[in-house]
């Protein structure tokens, strides 16, 4: 089945201190699938993420030129709206950050900022997103407790509930499963492979074997340059690029 992209970056350049941190990127992330960013630390993976979502706003000297089209708005055109923008995407960063307040405070917390003010209604969200990513088994009989009670792996869960609860179309997770033990991380893992069906998923990981697992698709970033993209085998087991296969064999690190 093709599948259509929903992001689609054209000839973005991205400076950072008068260093070219992202060189003529141009690639098409595929809809409804997980993509993983992988490459050697420092060649550009979190900035490139951070140009979906316009993250990159918040950093001193830059300039983004180019575009990057998420379904058919270009995001950095001029009228392109943040917070419009930022409602499309849940972001997952490496340690969870529940607000401070109760389990299902953090859950609502977006619906409610969309104007949902019933109980029953929140209710329903609050109940619908727990049991998406999960946690409801484990949360159901303490909603009105902190979120900081939780374990890290729980918490990273909610975070997960808490992004969902806005109805993105894209998740993007930056090493979301780093600071997790090995069977919380399967879970996250698990909930990105059930949860492609309804949304587009674009991870960071510098774990292959995570890669491996869980992609449709890989992107290979080498000093800000794209060095290969492709479905997940080919890249991985018959990389076409000499830097490509020197990366997986652990040549490069
Ligand atoms: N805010 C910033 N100010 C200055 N330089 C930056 C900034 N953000 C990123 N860079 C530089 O851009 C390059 C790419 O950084 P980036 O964080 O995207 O790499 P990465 O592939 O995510 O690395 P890692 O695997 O270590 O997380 C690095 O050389 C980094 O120093
Ligand atoms: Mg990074």
């Amino acid at each position: 089945m093709t599948q259509h992209p929903l992001i689609s970056v054209k000839d973005l350049n991205v400076h950072i201190d008068g260093h070219h941190i992202l060189k003529n990127i141009n690639i098409s992330i595929p809809d409804k699938s997980v993509t993983s960013i992988i490459g050697p630390s420092g060649c550009g993976k979190t900035t490139l993420l951070k140009t979906f979502n316009r993250l990159l706003d918040d950093t001193a000297n830059v300039t983004v030129s180019g575009s990057v089209l998420v379904g058919d708005e270009d995001i950095y055109a001029p009228h392109a709206e943040v917070t419009h923008i930022r409602k499309k995407m849940g972001l997952l960063s490496q340690r969870p950050y529940p607000l401070p307040m109760s389990i299902y405070d953090n859950v609502a917390y977006g619906p409610r900022i969309h104007g949902i003010r019933k109980k029953s209604e929140l209710d329903v969200i609050v109940e619908k997103q727990l049991k998406d990513t999960s946690l409801w088994n484990e949360v159901k009989d303490r909603l009105h407790t902190p979120a900081a009670k939780l374990s890290i792996g729980q918490q990273q869960r909610l975070c997960l509930a808490r992004g969902l609860a806005v109805k993105p179309e894209i998740i993007l997770g930056d090493e979301s499963t780093s600071a997790l033990d090995p069977i919380s991380t399967h879970k996250i893992e698990d909930l990105f492979v059930r949860l492609k069906e309804q949304y587009t998923i674009v991870l960071v990981t510098h774990i292959l074997r995570q890669a491996r697992r869980i992609s449709d698709y890989i992107i290979f970033v080498y000093m800000g340059e794209i060095i290969e993209f492709g479905p997940t085998e080919e890249v991985l087991l018959y990389p076409k690029e000499e830097l490509t296969k020197q990366y997986v064999k652990g040549f490069i690190s």
